[in-house]
């Protein structure tokens, strides 16, 4: 069953429940569009124009199965058929202001009058398709909920995570990005476990390869779950992160990755050059098929928090802002996107998501490549929170959220909330 999902039977009725959803369409209101709710109109066959309800002065035209010519000489003659009256002007309150209506030659409430218009002029759309579902995966055999990101877990990487797999394709989610939790003792400076073959994230690969060939798997290319110092990259003595030397060991962390059959690498390091060389050594490896998604403008957020404690991934010390951008920066976002095209990458991102909307508008401007957008851990988080407290509808603020990622510009969209939105684009309640 689950394998069939993005084979279209399903994707077809997720369009259908978007809009009911999403738009307040129901069918009723269609089909209403074309037969006046009123009209006692027989809506068998066509030419036949029949008032069913007894009306005495066109008795004549009452019986069914008129030709088209009897029906115009009889509306010709003056016997027009009866239809319903048009309905009464519905009153205003009492004591609102007579006023004479304004001249406005446009007026653009017009086009939002009813749930059927709105449809029809609706720019953007979302789908199960759009959606790439981070998951974290750890050693263990149970699944750990994590604190700060409530509905989220530590999956189990035999069991947990194979399930929670299956349950996304179910709704059309069939992408996937993997975040390790590293254990403490495997963790070194240089991070080398990153590109050990059997470390967690290649076995992972190739188990759900195995189960799910159509799977399509981003993997997440950085050294921060492996480091010990909890940076993206080798730390010299006085903090300085090394640049080129961790460039190398993206590469071979890629190219692992690759082995066991990862579809899309994502260097999320913010390291100068990576782009470039990962491709390089994909390629000299037969991997010419493997994509990259860059994680072209990736700002030092402190929206991370929650994925932090998720991955026990806090830099020791410091912070990232010398890799990361400033998030007061704008222009720099271009600098970025122009190095990662010229480097060869296959998809750009912009991260965090909701507050960096002008970023992905520019990238969406400027390149022609498809865009994705990281809704992180501390965006979903407030949502969450905000639901809990019942201060905000989180149903509503989730699928609105997204929304307006993908309204901004970005084809694909990386969040944590990808089965729960799915469900709901699909008509399904938990
Ligand atoms: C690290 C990485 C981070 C996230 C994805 N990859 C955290 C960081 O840069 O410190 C954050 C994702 C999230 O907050 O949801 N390479």
């Amino acid at each position: 069953m689950a394998s069939g999902v993005l084979n279209s039977p399903g994707l077809a009725g997720v369009g259908v429940a978007d809009l009911q959803r999403y738009v307040g369409l129901k069918h009723s209101s269609g089909v209403a569009l074309c037969f006046p709710r009123n009209a006692k109109a027989s809506r068998l066959r066509r030419g036949l124009i029949v008032s069913i309800a007894g009306d005495k002065q066109n008795e004549s035209i009452k019986k069914l199965g008129l030709s088209d010519a009897e029906c115009e000489a009889a509306v010709v003659a003056g016997n027009a058929p009866e239809a319903p009256p048009v309905p009464p002007k519905p009153a205003a309150p009492v004591g609102t202001p007579v006023v004479s209506s304004l001249p406005l030659s446009r007026r653009p409430r017009r086009n939002r009058r009813s749930p059927a218009l709105r449809a029809a002029f609706q720019e953007t759309s979302l789908s199960p398709a759009n959606f790439v579902y981070p998951l974290f995966i750890h050693e263990g055999e149970e699944d750990t909920p994590i604190g700060a990101m409530p509905g989220c877990y530590r999956l189990g990487w035999r069991h947990g995570l194979v399930e929670e797999v299956a349950k996304a394709r179910d709704v059309g989610v069939n992408s996937i990005v993997l975040f390790p939790k590293v254990p403490d003792g495997l963790k070194s400076p240089t991070g080398d476990e990153a590109y050990n073959d059997n470390g967690l994230v290649p076995r992972t690969i190739r188990l759900l390869k195995d189960r799910y060939p159509d799977l399509v798997i981003y993997t997440d290319v950085a050294l921060d779950p492996y480091s010990s110092d909890g940076h993206d990259g080798i730390v010299r003595e006085d903090g300085v992160i090394m640049n080129d030397e961790t460039v190398h060991q993206l590469c071979k962390q890629a190219v692992s990755q690759a082995r066991a059959g990862a579809d899309v690498v994502s260097p999320s390091d913010m390291m100068d050059g990576r782009v470039g060389a990962i491709r390089a050594a994909l390629d000299a490896e037969g991997f010419q098929h493997v994509s990259i998604m860059s994680y072209t403008a990736k700002y030092a957020s402190s929206f991370y928090g929650p994925f932090r404690e998720a991955l026990d991934s806090n830099p020791r010390f410091g912070d990232k802002k010398t890799y990361q951008m400033n998030p007061a920066n704008y222009r720099e976002a271009l600098v970025e996107t122009r190095e990662d095209e010229a480097e060869g990458a296959d998809i750009l991102l912009v991260k965090p998501g909701l507050p960096y909307l002008d970023i992905i508008r520019l990238l969406r401007d400027n390149s022609p490549l498809p865009i994705a957008a990281y809704q992180v851990s501390g965006e979903y988080s407030m949502i969450k929170a905000g639901g809990v407290l019942k201060m905000i509808d989180e149903e509503r603020v989730m699928m609105e959220s997204l929304m307006c990622l993908r309204r901004g510009g970005a084809d694909i969209i990386l969040t944590y909330f990808a089965l729960q939105a799915a469900r709901v684009l699909c008509g399904e309640k938990r």
